[in-house]
């Protein structure tokens, strides 16, 4: 039986979930803590325990990216793989690569310094969506409706001035009904799908009150959730999609370290454990 291994730092209800199934599946299951784990140049796999597969489930992305690219070095078969976990993990990426397989997405403008980010809104007119480059939860999307509120979320952003701040991610805001899809594909498969209707804000995420309501996954839902998939490297993957009023289904995000729990409520297929089968399964390969 496959060794199944949980790297995190925070255990959430969803680490606890994948364990206690890993477990009743049978598997030697151990949660690495990637808070207490030292790696180096020096490392050899065999000082280690980490089993024959890895699932990433830091809660702090970095922490998740550069703890994946150490295992990747140790040859220890880790999902989501580094290059899907960069693809993710930054919307500006996700975006380009969801364009560029002919995923349906919403339009979305890049700048470089607050200037231009000023001539981008000036040109394409209130409202855009900005977010941050990286950054889950809703955290930091904001709708910017006018000029006003636009320049005091960019002087912000000069303030603070950190290493993503002058990287400007302007997004249409999309007609929509109050609610968004959130889909999770696992390997060729989408396992899950609900709404996630907005408890009166603007944004739909569940950490923010959004309220899970089952989602039937249509071949049309199935098709652009499996073209993301492929457009992002496959793997584990967690799909948010808004439904436009003109252009039906456009994709705005792929989360690689994907929460469940809502979903997990009013999903029919059991989601730990469809991602601990197909994490083994591939490790095998
Ligand atoms: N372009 C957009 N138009 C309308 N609503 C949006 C748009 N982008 C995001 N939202 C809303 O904000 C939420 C958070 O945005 P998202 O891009 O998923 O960032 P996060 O990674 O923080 O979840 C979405 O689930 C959706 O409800
Ligand atoms: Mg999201």
């Amino acid at each position: 039986m496959p060794k199944v291994r949980i790297l995190f730092d925070r255990v959430r209800l969803e680490e606890k979930m994948l364990e206690e199934k890993a477990v009743e599946l049978g598997h030697d299951t151990k949660m690495i803590d990637a808070k207490t784990t030292n790696i180096s140049t020096e490392s050899k796999k065999s000082d280690f325990d980490f089993g024959d597969v890895v699932l990433e489930r830091c809660v702090s992305y970095f922490r998740g990216l550069h703890f994946t690219a150490c295992l990747e070095f140790l040859d220890v078969p880790i999902f989501n793989n580094l290059q899907v976990a960069t693809n993710c993990g930054n919307k500006l990426l996700t975006s380009l690569l969801l364009k560029k397989h002919n995923v349906p997405t919403p339009e979305t403008h890049f700048s470089f310094s607050s200037e231009s980010a000023v001539e981008t809104l000036e040109k394409h007119g209130y409202p855009l969506v900005i977010k941050p480059i990286v950054g889950s939860w809703g955290r930091g999307v904001i709708l910017l409706k006018d000029r006003e509120i636009a320049d005091a979320i960019i002087e912000v952003r000069e303030l603070s001035d950190g290493p993503l701040d002058r990287i400007y991610y302007l997004q249409e805001a999309v007609k929509r009904p109050p609610r968004d899809i959130r889909a999770i594909a696992v390997g060729d498969q989408v396992i899950a799908a609900m709404y996630r209707t907005s408890s009166g804000g603007f944004k739909t995420n569940i950490a923010l009150g959004g309220e899970p309501v089952p989602c039937e996954i249509t071949k049309e839902l199935e098709d652009i959730c499996m073209r993301s998939s492929k457009a992002v490297g496959g793997g584990i993957l967690g799909i948010d999609v808004m439904e436009d009023e003109k252009r039906g289904f456009v994709v705005h995000e792929v989360n690689n370290t994907v929460e469940f729990k809502g979903l997990a409520k009013v999903a029919k297929r059991n989601i730990p454990k469809e991602m601990i089968e197909f994490a083994v399964n591939s490790a095998r390969r």
